[in-house]
């Protein structure tokens, strides 16, 4: 017997009992006749639902869509990212003449063949978790390169982003463009397939469009004109030319976006806004079929929401299906809260991917958009209510990594130990050395400082005792840094600064310099006189522990805090391959 499941509402799920063949169209058919028995019905908590034999009728108009049930033991601990929707958990049975919970009937059969989890779903141990052996075990890896979309990557920083849609099985970045050259070195080691053009992007477009022949309908000035002729011609070779390319994803620079720049009217940061503009002009040129668009959360309220409307409406003008919204990283895997904007965008003809559903719980306020007439717009839903795991804490993240001390500088170094937690082992892979696992060097006072913060959750530069210390050069200066206790006031207590991760918590949003009193001053490892490091920035973006970074530690931290989290990326590259795939489907 199989099931296909209608998620109804918040609070309830109605099932009905089908035949495999009726599977696929079952959707349609049910809105085509309006009315249909419900065989059972079950109530939802959450995530968590309880098997009943009661059978209601419900409207049409309460069905939300289509869902699954499976028992809680079916979803692998092994496996990351974790990508499964509209899943819910059934091990009890609600007896609603007792109101007691019983064992599930043995009897009950839970797993539906009718949607296939999107993700990484796996046998369990040795024993097959789906009745037809079609549950996806991780293949999505394996995707050939061929079957992958064409992508072109702008401002690509190393890669998370590529390398989190990469993961997903549906893209394949052929071309990348990053004007940092640390930042493309790290793109080139870890994607070495793709062309990397270490450029600002428009001296790149301006010599795409003379390799077309295009360069009278290019506006470009004289300084990007002439870097564009001086181009290798081993690199003009290597351009892509509309029509190869089916999607364009990238994340402009966002200091000038970021709530947490002081400097966001500078005339630089004015210039780096103009680089939407130049995002917007690879896609009016390329038309690709895809196009995706990351920047910070503020992106959508910078300069009143006109950026933001201009991005969207020029999209639409060239005839894009476009979506918009706010994702939170830690709902998709990793410690760490940071919220993004995305827009998706989709050409006519083409499936415009949906926003992936939350997995792990992760208090994230601010993901909605307010609209001109007072509504509220949310990509993601809230898991307030719960979602199939809990979130990953710093613990989970970096419990496991050996002992250093500040200004640790030994590039490769043995884990020492085994991994304690599913994300370790996942992180770590098939890695057997450890890499960058490498610390910023702090100053003897601010290393005196850290080593008065208590090694207590939530401890921070309030806790430093009142008092003057003696540096090795004989001056005595105050422990607590003069300028905070008289501006404390105006910045909200300078809370965080000097602070210490909490082994149970989450990291702050990833920034590109790590230091006690910089943006995000909670930079201290939860049980160790230091900075964390670079490895340990790098696992709370979800990066595998074999992804490597280049340059300097300040240029290593400084790819990390740009990237996009893979897992994030992941989430949402698996929305786009169902859109592809289900274009692929239709023709
Ligand atoms: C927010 S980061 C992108 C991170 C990337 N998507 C990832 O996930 O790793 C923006 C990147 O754009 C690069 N950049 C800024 N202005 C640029 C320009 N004009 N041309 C090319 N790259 C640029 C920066 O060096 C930076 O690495």
């Amino acid at each position: 017997m199989q099931f296909a499941i209608f998620w109804i509402s918040v609070d309830l799920l109605v099932l009905k009992k089908l035949t495999l063949h009726q599977q696929k169209s079952v959707f349609e058919d049910f809105i085509d006749q309006m009315t249909f028995q419900l065989l059972k019905l079950i109530h939802l908590i959450s995530e968590r639902v309880y098997y009943s034999e009661d059978i209601i009728n419900v409207p049409v108009d309460m069905v939300e869509g289509k869902c699954e049930v499976r028992k809680k033991i079916d979803i692998s601990n092994s496996d990351l990212p974790v990508m499964i929707e509209h899943v819910f958990f059934c091990e009890h049975f609600y007896d609603r003449a007792t109101g007691a919970l019983k064992q599930l009937p043995s009897n009950v059969k839970l797993m539906s063949v009718a949607r296939k989890a999107t993700g990484a779903l796996k046998k369990n141990k040795g024993k097959q978790i789906c009745e037809d052996n079609e549950v996806d075990s991780g293949k999505w890896m394996e995707v050939p390169k061929e079957s992958r979309i064409a992508t072109l990557d702008i401002f690509a920083g190393c890669g998370g982003l590529s390398e989190g849609l990469q993961q997903a099985g549906v893209s394949f970045t052929k071309w990348a463009i990053e004007y940092e050259e640390p930042a493309g070195e790290a793109f080139r080691q870890n994607h070495p397939e793709a062309a990397v053009f270490v450029d600002n992007c428009n001296v790149i477009l301006k010599a795409i469009m003379d390799k077309c022949g295009d360069s009278d309908d290019c506006v470009s000035t004289s300084e990007a004109a002439e870097q564009a002729a001086k181009l290798a011609e081993e690199n003009i070779k290597n351009l892509p030319v509309p029509g190869e390319v089916e999607f364009i994803n990238g994340g402009p620079p966002c200091q000038g976006f970021s709530g947490m720049n002081r400097f966001n009217q500078s005339p630089w940061s004015k210039v780096q806004c103009e680089m939407i503009l130049a995002f917007l002009s690879f896609a009016e040129y390329f038309r690709p079929r895809f196009f995706l668009l990351e920047n910070v959360r503020n992106f959508v309220s910078f300069n009143k929401g006109q950026t933001f409307r201009l991005a969207v409406a020029s999209l639409l003008e060239m005839g894009y299906q476009v979506r918009f919204g706010i994702l939170e990283a830690g709902t998709f895997g990793v410690a760490q809260s940071r919220k993004r904007a995305f827009i998706w965008a989709a050409a006519p003809g083409e499936i415009l991917p949906d926003w992936p559903e939350p997995m792990h719980v992760f208090a994230s306020p601010e993901l909605k958009i307010t609209l001109p007439d007072g509504k509220y717009y949310a990509a993601a839903k809230s898991t307030a209510g719960g979602a199939p795991f809990r979130a990953i804490t710093v613990r989970d993240t970096i419990g496991d990594l050996p002992k250093v001390e500040n200004g640790a500088s030994k590039l490769i170094l043995e884990y020492g130990g085994e991994p304690t937690s599913w994300f370790q082992k996942k992180i770590r892979g098939s890695t057997i050395a450890l890499n960058d696992h490498i610390s910023k060097e702090m100053n003897e006072l601010n290393l005196i400082r850290c080593k008065h913060i208590p090694k207590r959750p939530g401890c921070d530069w309030h806790d430093l005792p009142d008092e003057k210390v003696k540096l090795s050069s004989g001056q005595m200066v105050d422990l607590i840094p003069w300028c905070l206790p008289n501006t404390a006031k105006r910045h909200n207590q300078w809370k965080g600064l000097y602070g210490r991760l909490d082994w149970e918590g989450n990291f702050p949003t990833s920034v590109t310099d790590p230091q006690p009193m910089g943006k995000v001053g909670m930079c201290f490892h939860p049980d160790q006189d230091r900075i964390i490091t670079v490895r340990e920035c790098a696992r709370s973006q979800g990066f595998p522990d074999s992804y490597q970074f280049s340059g300097t530690i300040q240029s290593k931290h400084r790819q990390i805090g740009n990237a996009v989290p893979p897992p994030l990326a992941f989430a949402l590259g698996r929305k786009l391959k169902e859109a592809v795939d289900a274009k692929r489907q239709q023709a």
